[in-house]
C-alpha cells in the first residue's frame, strides 16, 4: 500500500542564490571619479550582474549601505538565506575589522570584488580585513570582476 510519501526520491538540493553586498559609497557610482570607476551607475551594474547571474543560473539578491552597523547585522542574518557572497565592501575594506567578524560568522562560500585595484592605488588601500576568509579577490577589472565572481562561485557551489 502506498502512503503517498515519496520517501526513496532524492533530495534535491538547489544552491544558486547569491547575495551582492555593496559597502560605503558604492550606490554613489556614475558620480565617483570616471577615471577609476567607469561610468557605470550603481543601478546599472547591478542589472549586468543579475543579467549574468541569471545566465549562469544563479539568483542574485542585492543588498547595500553607508552603515557600517547595518552591514553587520545583515551578515548575521545571511545564513539560510543565501548560498554565497559577492562583498565589495568599499573603503571598509581596508580598516573594517567588525565587517571581516561578521562576514566570519555569516560562514558562506565568498568572493571579495573591487571595480579598481586597491594595490595599485593609496597604501591604506593595500590592506584587506576580508581577503584572508574570501575564495578569491577580482580586483581592477571594472565590472567584470562581478561576472569573474559569479562564475566562481558557480563552480564552487556546483562541484
Ligand atoms: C573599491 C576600492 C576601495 O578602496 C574604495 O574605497 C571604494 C571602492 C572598489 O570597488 O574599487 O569605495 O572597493
Amino acid at each position: 500500500m502506498s502512503s503517498g510519501v515519496r520517501a526513496n526520491l532524492p533530495a534535491v538540493s538547489v544552491r544558486n542564490r547569491i547575495e551582492i553586498v555593496h559597502g560605503v559609497n558604492l550606490d554613489q557610482l556614475g558620480r565617483r571619479d570616471p577615471s577609476i570607476y567607469g561610468e557605470l551607475t550603481f543601478d546599472a551594474l547591478e542589472y549586468r550582474i543579475t543579467e549574468w547571474a541569471s545566465g549562469l543560473g544563479l539568483t542574485a539578491r542585492f543588498f547595500q549601505t553607508n552603515h557600517e552597523g547595518e552591514l553587520v547585522e545583515h551578515l548575521h542574518a545571511m545564513q539560510g538565506l543565501a548560498d554565497a557572497i559577492v562583498i565589495n565592501p568599499g573603503a571598509w575594506t581596508h580598516y573594517a575589522w567588525a565587517i571581516r567578524d561578521a562576514l566570519e560568522i555569516a560562514a558562506l562560500p565568498t568572493i571579495e570584488v573591487h571595480l579598481s585595484d586597491p594595490m595599485q592605488r593609496e597604501e591604506w588601500r593595500h590592506v584587506s580585513v576580508v581577503e584572508e576568509l574570501c575564495l578569491a579577490t577580482y580586483r581592477g577589472q571594472g565590472p567584470e570582476g562581478y561576472r569573474l565572481a559569479l562564475e566562481h562561485l558557480k563552480g564552487a557551489l556546483d562541484g
